[in-house]
């Protein structure tokens, strides 16, 4: 485990994270991650308790090392979030973090405290970030606009980790939003960041499980084709998101809310409306493209499918 503050808090050997993506991020992606010496992050989003202790289990029989849980609590009830923590909670190993789109409510992070296991949580403004030091989370992750999925904030990833850091200097810092080599780890640990978390990196990699047609369209995507909208709002309303630009984007006006697509979640067939949140994954069939293809400005330094495990050498070759 390296000497990072970040490495020691999580026990991981390098200071990257793998963000938690829903229907993207599941077991084979998130232990490949932490089995590259990074932290892997198993998507939980809207999940039942079931189903999520499942995937923990499953991430856990493929890596030793430790990796993340991730929770968005703004598209579940607090029920079920109390759900899914509590399955996650009893399915994994002593060394799995837990992190968060959005803070949840303080009873869940007490929870989690008494269980002695760290917690983090992503957050787009300086008043979000405020609220959830004081209610003890073990690290922040600052969240920019060059962020691929939906948007905490309206400020760019540097300006908010040099602000977080100096507000809350004692508090371990990620940044988010837009990185996708070491070299720019590197310019963001001059800001304060004591490391970062990736999405859009990691959904082309070998492992995911996000829709062939999707990863290659991310490889082929540049920054200008990637813009922040409202249009997938059906089942996660009223937070702007970054996508990469596609007819349901550009035709929203014109176009209905007709299913385009179907998908399987946890064995179960459901049709998926144009405008639906829900991202393409390898088990969705129909018009894809039309989809929430959702992709940060990192993008641009993407160019191949390739294992999780090559991804990671890649970055930490330009991280010195
Ligand atoms: C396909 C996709 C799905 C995402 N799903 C989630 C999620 O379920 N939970 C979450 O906390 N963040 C989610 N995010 C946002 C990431 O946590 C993070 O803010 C973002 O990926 C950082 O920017 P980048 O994509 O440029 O690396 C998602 C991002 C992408 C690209």
């Amino acid at each position: 485990v390296a000497d990072s503050r970040l490495g020691a808090l999580l026990s991981i050997e390098h200071p990257l994270l793998q963000a938690g993506m829903g229907g993207v991020a599941g077991p084979d992606l998130a232990a490949a991650v932490s089995n590259a010496g990074c932290g892997g992050t198993l998507g939980l989003y809207k999940l039942d308790g079931p189903t999520a202790a499942e995937l923990v289990q499953a991430t856990a029989a493929l890596t030793r090392r430790s990796f993340g849980v991730n929770f968005v609590p703004e598209v579940v009830s607090p029920g079920h979030l109390a759900t899914q923590v509590e399955a996650a909670l009893e399915a994994s190993p002593p060394t799995t973090f837990f992190t968060f789109f959005g803070p949840p409510p303080d009873e869940v992070l007490a929870r989690i405290r008494a269980a002695r296991r760290r917690t983090l949580v992503q957050l787009g403004t300086i008043a979000e970030a405020d609220r959830a030091v004081a209610a003890g989370v073990d690290a922040c992750i600052a969240q920019g606009i060059e962020a691929g999925g939906h948007h905490l904030g309206s400020s760019p990833t540097q300006e908010l980790t040099a602000e977080l850091h100096r507000r809350h200097p004692r508090v371990p810092l990620v940044a988010s939003g837009g990185i996708e080599s070491g070299g720019q780890l590197v310019e963001l640990e001059r800001s304060g960041a004591d490391g970062c978390s990736c999405g859009t990196l990691f959904v082309a990699a070998a492992e995911s499980n996000a829709h062939e047609d999707f990863k290659q369209r991310v490889v082929a995507a540049a920054a200008a084709d990637t813009v922040v909208t409202e249009t997938f709002a059906i089942g996660w309303p009223s937070r702007p998101h970054r996508v990469l630009r596609n007819r349901s984007v550009e035709e929203r006006e014109t176009l209905d809310s007709s299913f385009i697509a179907t998908t399987t979640i946890a064995g179960r067939r459901y049709p998926i409306p144009r405008f639906s949140a829900a991202v393409p994954t390898s088990r969705t069939e129909g018009r894809v493209g039309e989809m929430a293809l959702y992709c940060g400005t990192s993008c641009e330094g993407i160019d191949a499918i390739q294992p999780a495990a090559e991804i990671v050498e890649e970055f930490l070759a330009t991280y010195a």
